[in-house]
């Protein structure tokens, strides 16, 4: 399987890469990732080109990194800067570079074609920076899962009724439809409960009298980011034509999928919030949404045992919940097509 290559894709929490020299393997390729002095973070191929140690077990000295065998030293632009012993440093002494970019309390790596790298591209959700939203830093989830499994589930809002009955869902939406739409990368599954009792986490964290609507909106950006919208308000108040009351609960749940490689994958999640809290209720309902997610890594990392031990002899049955899961897998290999037949053309 290919990956789409010219995309920003997470790396890690910025807050938690500050000292040292960070190994990460990231769409197969290994990298070595360090903060500078200026606060910019740079990437680097990690495999020094002399006898091939991982750069990740040099040093830093200040904003370069010395290999751990024989001390070459590189600079955050991959140049070899010196060659302990010998004065010359030959143009072929060098590793490969990759840009980075800061965004959303993430460091973002560019996996793709230098030349291509811009910050428009980067992903940005505008509440993350507005008053009014708290932004709460989540975990990295592993999962031993390929990327693309996560990201089913990620345009999957019926699983909830079913996986996660402590926290996120409840039998209320078992049967509620669930309706689709794509837009150019973005594909959108929404799931619309009307009148129905509050799920567990809005009745620890909500003031709901009575039943509720409750909204899941799964946006996913093709090929690995997911922003879900969701909340409840008081029924009948209008909630899905857009108004919201005070006290309505309405949180971004998001997730920046890493590819580590064909079978491993890493989702940084955060969630953004804009009902009155303080830190330690952010703190607690994380809590809750880690336990969630550990029960979809546990669900995935089994599926991903029966698929290796299927070998690709069967298909998966296809059901109509599956709509957004199938336009996603589309939308990612249409794009993954369009990067393969540009380099073609090249
Ligand atoms: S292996 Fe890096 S300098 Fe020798
Ligand atoms: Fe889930």
């Amino acid at each position: 399987m290919a990956f789409v290559r010219n995309n920003w894709y997470p790396a890690g929490f910025a807050s938690r890469m500050g000292e040292g020299l960070h190994k990460r393997r990231m769409l197969g390729e290994d990298l070595v990732i360090w903060q500078q002095a200026d606060g910019s973070f740079a990437a680097l191929q990690d495999r020094c080109p002399h006898r091939f140690l991982p750069l990740s077990m040099g040093c830093l000295e200040r904003d370069t990194i010395r290999c751990g065998y024989h001390g070459m030293t590189f600079a955050a632009d991959g140049r070899c800067v010196r060659i302990p012993g010998q004065p010359t440093i030959p143009p072929s002494a060098r590793v490969r570079s990759y840009p980075v970019e800061l965004n959303l309390g993430l460091v973002w790596v560019w996996m793709g074609d230098p030349a291509l790298a811009s910050r428009e591209l980067l992903f940005d959700l505008p509440e993350y920076h507005e008053a009014g939203w708290h932004p709460v830093d989540g975990e990295a989830l592993e999962v031993e899962a390929n990327y693309l499994a996560l990201a089913d589930n990620l345009c999957d809002p019926a699983h909830v009724a079913f996986v996660h009955l402590s926290t996120l869902g409840n039998a209320a939406h078992e049967d509620v439809p669930i309706e689709t739409k794509v837009e150019g990368e973005l594909i959108v599954t929404t799931r619309w409960t009307i009148d129905a009792e509050p799920i567990p986490l809005f009745q620890k964290f909500g003031s709901f009298k009575g039943n509720i609507d409750r909204w899941q909106i799964y946006n996913y950006h093709a090929p690995s980011i997911a922003v879900i919208d969701f909340g409840g308000a008081d029924t009948g108040t209008g909630a899905r034509e857009g108004r919201l009351h005070d006290g309505a609960i309405r949180i971004l749940a998001c997730h920046f999928i890493c590819p580590v490689d064909e079978a491993r994958s890493i989702d940084y999640w955060l969630h953004v919030d804009n009902f009155p809290s303080d830190a330690a209720t952010r703190a607690r309902m994380n809590e809750q949404f880690a336990l969630a997610f550990a029960e979809d890594k546990a669900i995935l990392e089994a599926i991903q045992v029966e698929e290796t031990k299927l070998g690709g002899r069967q298909r998966p049955l296809r059901l109509g919940i599956d709509k957004g899961a199938v336009l996603m897998r589309k939308t990612v290999e249409r794009m993954i097509e369009a990067e393969r037949s540009v380099m073609a053309a090249e």
